[in-house]
């Protein structure tokens, strides 16, 4: 069946329009990413181990901040100012889900929600930021276990969040026991990285099947947290997770730029209730058309079944 792919072709089309703009690349970091922790010594200390907290935003910003720090050298031949580097679309990501509110708790029963709390935290009750968190312990973890951010895998640990604690994994050795196969795939995108005469095209295959594994791994783990979103959120909820895996089999190049372009056209908000694309009156143009091009890929895939390996070009 062409027809999902093409669609899919057609959206990640409309990512690149503008990419002749000129850019100041630090404008295209996610929010807050400067004052993020950018290195081990940012974090606490305890029993000679770093504690990182990944229920609040900064300190889970600041793994992916480590991780694209201490990948940049091999994404230089690429182009300059790690502008290559594919693993900018996990924090980039993380960013959009930050400012779009989907990083709060949907139920308003916790005081993590963006109006009257704290803003800075991360949400268990979010299902955005439950399916994020094993798109960044996960590749962090995996990197520490592949010796590639000089600490060794005993050396750091993650606090878990305050209930349901033992669907995360918090270290490298849980986190390879729990999740052996994405964590495998992880280590094998981190061993041809290190592999001068690895291309980009291989890079970002080795990526992208690592990132969709992880969220093969969790879906069903957290599709009832769904459940406290509204229709057009839930439904958009769903279709993001099933879109992922044709924008994965596209190979789409995850670098600063293209990451940024793409999620412009994505919802500058939560859904609510009467949303309806391609009608949203204050989203723009793009935003309400992908929207609906989102929508319906997940229908004919619904209706017809898995992506097949197709590439855009
Ligand atoms: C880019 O933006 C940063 C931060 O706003 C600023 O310090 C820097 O001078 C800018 N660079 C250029 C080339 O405009
Ligand atoms: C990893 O976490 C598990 C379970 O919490 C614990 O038993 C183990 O000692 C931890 N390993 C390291 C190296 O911290
Ligand atoms: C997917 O298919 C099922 C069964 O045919 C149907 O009930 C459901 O509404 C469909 N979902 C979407 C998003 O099209």
């Amino acid at each position: 069946m062409a027809f999902p792919s093409l669609w899919a072709c057609l959206l990640i089309g409309c990512f690149s329009v503008s990419l002749a703009e000129a850019y100041n690349l630090s404008d295209l970091y996610p929010p807050l990413w400067k004052e993020s922790p950018g290195q081990f010594s940012d974090y606490r200390v305890k029993n000679g181990k770093y504690i990182i907290n990944p229920w609040v935003y900064p300190e889970r910003l600041g793994m992916y901040k480590i991780l694209l720090s201490q990948t940049a050298s091999y994404f230089e031949k690429f182009a300059p100012e790690n502008e290559q580097n594919i693993l900018w679309g996990l924090p980039l990501q993380h960013g959009w889900q930050y400012t779009t509110g989907r990083l709060a708790d949907p139920s308003q029963r916790t005081d993590c929600d963006y109006d009257s709390g704290d803003r800075l935290c991360i949400s268990e009750d979010s299902w955005w930021a439950d399916m994020n968190y094993f798109l960044s312990a996960l590749p962090f973890l995996a990197a520490v276990g592949s010796d590639i951010m000089g600490i060794s895998s005993d050396q750091v640990i993650l606090l878990p969040p305050p209930k349901d604690q033992t669907k995360f994994c918090l270290n490298v050795s849980t986190c390879q026991s729990s999740f052996p196969k994405t964590m495998r795939k992880w280590n094998v995108f981190y061993q041809h990285l290190q592999l001068p005469s690895s291309s980009f095209e291989d890079l970002l295959k080795y990526l992208w099947a690592a990132h969709v594994s992880a969220l093969e791994d969790v879906y069903k783990i957290f599709e009832d947290r769904l459940q406290d979103y509204s229709k057009p959120e839930a439904d958009f909820g769903k279709s993001w997770y099933v879109d992922v895996g044709y924008i994965a089999t596209a190979k789409f190049p995850t670098t600063l730029i293209r990451t940024h372009e793409f999620q412009k056209c994505l919802p500058p908000r939560m859904l609510v209730n009467g949303d309806r694309a391609p009608y949203i009156s204050d989203f723009t143009k793009l935003q309400n058309i992908v929207l609906l091009g989102l929508n319906i890929l997940h229908e004919v895939d619904n209706a017809t079944g898995k992506p097949k390996a197709n590439e855009c070009n």
